[in-house]
């Protein structure tokens, strides 16, 4: 349940004696709610770590630790930073000395979240056995947004929730139980988060009267989240206006239509005065929209900018807009260009305090899919990456499938935009085009599970996202091991297995069920488990196109949809290019015969054959190398995973049977190997 707040005791030692030193008294002279609760964190986890309570003066050798704002009035704090050193810190940053002088390490900031921010790194130090003796850190995030979104519904249930049900809401009220929404905070404040929408993109009717009938519940959430540094969001349903039957259309350019919004966003801000802004899913799988009325999706999100405008408000607009009653016999239509071929026209004609939340790929969080080409094709418009923590087409929190390696590689992506380096961290922190806004956004995975997640490992997604949307220069390696060092201690045999699990994770969940960039072979509408034809004769728009011969989808300019040349530069050649497409997105953008030779050597039927039997082996190879840990770590944490694991070499298993035998009865071509393929 703590998560990565649960603090294990430390191992004693030099540095064990060295925080003791250090820690034994703290300086907090401000009552702000933020500062005291970082020092409620502190406490709390000096207490479980070193086994002493803090006192508030420092004991007769005079060590200490202070924190506070650089302007709180904290002597300790004034007295370690000076003008220069306040200076470089931004507004949600801090910095960090150990002054000899002084005898005391001072956290100091701009505003009480960064003091939080700041007191966390200290324990997350501390926790990990680092040296504290010498620090000398300016710590700043570099995405300004850096924002969750929940798809929980009013009834309890969570679209896409693999944790349980809703521990917001449930039977369409809000929960009484603001201790866990403490804790969520804590732990997303923890993690870096300052931004979290709180109800389902998808917004029904209850719903629909969050920003009405239900104020007075989201303000006292908001009022939670606002001691942690968090600013609440509501996802709003586009036909609003029509729905309390006030207003007979939702025509953006109407004036009834407009007003209606600009008095709810009043409403809004007099209950919740720090309210962050809308999330809206627009004209998507059926949601209502501008288009209803002939209008665009820039008329649609202006009208609300300018509601929230005044307040400083922002519209969290969402581009993933597609076609979702396609013909799967129209060949033409293709879902991968929908977002682009919808948003590019319309760069530069939003406001200002508008926001695209774009999905980090153009289909929908597949285990595997080229990065959105419209990053670096909206030159003049504000936008955040979304990707998606919940494993909706990655195991289900039922298979370990650490996706911290797969947003790392999506960001690090260079769009070639303006000609030059231009990866994709450089355009959603804002620092290409200098945006207003900018910053990522993600699809919660938690729940009323008891750990939050479902799977424990899975918690590691969600640690992992607040701190690369924080810092995306983090390697997934030291992403990895600091929640393991939060989560389960300083062992470092423990940690090199969990840490091994994690990081091989994904490519062994891409092995066994989605080979060269193909998707969607699984089960309709709920997602999980193998089904090669699930969404091939279906209106989604999400097809792999197998028959005898061969399989993938022709995107090329030539004789495909021509999505390739959504890419810049020679990111589109290289797509293009049958010869130089990488292997792992070959299906993706071509449709090629089984026996076509990949860079590898191999040919794709052998391809397919190898990795899922490789991979069915290497899930079972992830509870052998946890079961090793029995007696290292608390039983109940052992055991949670050990079940799931077995759980997942199982499944594993069919995935390769279902997959091997689909394609060995399509192509017919034997396994060179002569492995068993039913
Ligand atoms: C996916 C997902 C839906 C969700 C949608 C979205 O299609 O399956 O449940 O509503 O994405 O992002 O809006």
């Amino acid at each position: 349940y703590d998560a990565w707040l649960s603090y294990p005791k430390l191992p004693q030692g030099n540095l064990y004696t060295q925080y003791v030193k250090w820690c034994g008294a703290v300086s907090v002279t401000e009552e702000q709610e933020t500062v005291q609760a970082a020092l409620r964190e502190w406490q709390r986890g000096i207490a479980s770590m070193l086994d002493i309570e803090a006192g508030a003066s420092p004991a007769a050798d005079g060590f200490s630790v202070a924190f506070g704002t650089f302007n709180g009035g904290n002597p300790r704090v004034e007295a370690i930073f000076d003008e220069a050193a306040g200076r470089a810190v931004g507004p949600e940053g801090f910095a960090i000395r150990t002054s000899l002088t002084h005898k005391c390490i001072a956290v100091g900031a701009a505003s009480p979240a960064g003091v939080l921010y700041g007191v966390f790194h200290l324990l997350r130090l501390i926790g990990s056995l680092k040296d504290i003796e010498h620090l000398d850190e300016t710590v700043n995030p570099v995405n300004a947004l850096r924002m969750i979104n929940h798809w929980d519904n009013f009834d309890g249930s969570v679209e896409r929730g693999y944790s349980g049900r809703s521990f917001l809401y449930g039977n369409n009220r809000f929960t009484d139980d603001l201790n866990r929404i403490t804790d969520y905070a804590r732990l997303m404040s923890t993690a870096g988060i300052n931004a979290i929408a709180i109800n389902n993109v998808n917004v029904h009717a209850l719903e629909t009267l969050f920003i009405s009938t239900y104020l007075p519940d989201v303000a006292r959430i908001a009022d939670v989240f606002r001691t942690y540094g968090i600013r609440l969001f509501l996802s709003v349903n586009f036909a609003g206006p029509m729905h309390e039957g006030e207003v007979g259309t939702a025509d953006p350019l109407d004036a009834g239509v407009r007003e209606w919004w600009k008095t709810k966003a009043a409403e809004i801000y007099t209950v919740i005065p720090d309210f962050g802004g809308f999330v809206v899913k627009a004209d998507s799988e059926n949601r209502p929209g501008p288009f209803t009325y002939g209008r665009d999706h820039a008329d649609g999100a202006n009208m609300l900018a300018e509601a929230l405008e005044p307040f400083g408000g922002i519209v969290i607009w969402r581009c993933f807009v597609y076609n979702c009653k396609q013909d799967w016999r129209d060949r033409k239509t293709d879902r991968a260009r929908a977002a682009y071929d919808h948003f590019k026209p319309l760069d530069g004609k939003f406001h200002d305090n508008v926001i695209l939340q774009i999905k980090n790929g153009p289909m929908d969080f597949q285990v595997r899919e080229p990065v959105s080409p419209l990053f670096g094709a909206l030159e003049q418009t504000n936008q955040v990456i979304e990707f998606q923590i919940a494993q909706e087409y990655t195991g289900q929190q039922r298979h370990v499938c650490y996706l911290v390696p797969q947003w790392k590689e999506i960001m690090e992506f260079d769009t070639l935009a303006q000609g030059g380096t231009a990866p994709v961290k450089h355009i959603v922190d804002g620092s290409l085009w200098g945006n207003r806004y900018s910053g990522v956004a993600a699809v919660s995975n938690v729940g009323n599970d008891r750990n939050w997640t479902g799977h424990l490992l899975a918690q590691a997604n969600l640690y992992g996202f607040g701190r690369l949307a924080w810092n995306p220069e983090l390697s997934a390696e030291e992403i990895a091991a600091e929640w393991i060092a939060l989560t389960f201690g300083t062992d470092a045999a423990v940690a090199g297995v969990i840490s091994r699990i994690l990081l091989d994770s994904w490519e062994i969940y891409e092995s066994y069920t989605a080979p060269l960039g193909v998707g969607w072979m699984i089960n309709p509408e709920h997602h999980y488990g193998p089904n090669v034809d699930g969404y091939e004769y279906s209106q989604w728009g999400t097809y792999h196109y197998a028959d005898h011969q061969g399989i993938g989808v022709d995107r090329t300019v030539a004789t495909g949809t021509g999505y390739s040349a959504q890419y810049m530069g020679s990111n589109a050649q290289r797509y293009d290019s049958l010869e130089e497409c990488p292997d792992e997105l070959l299906l993706f953008f071509h449709h090629v015969p089984y026996t076509h030779v990949l860079h590898s050597g191999k040919t794709v039927i052998q391809h397919i054959y190898d990795t899922h039997f490789e991979g069915a082996e290497r899930a079972a190879g992830l509870l052998a190398a946890w079961s090793g840990l029995k007696g290292r770590i608390a039983e109940g944490l052992y055991v949670q995973v050990e079940e799931r694991l077995r759980g997942q070499a199982a499944h594993a298993k069919e995935w390769r049977d279902q997959i091997n035998t689909y394609f060995y009865r399509k192509s017919g071509i034997e396994d060179s190997g002569a492995r068993k393929i039913y």
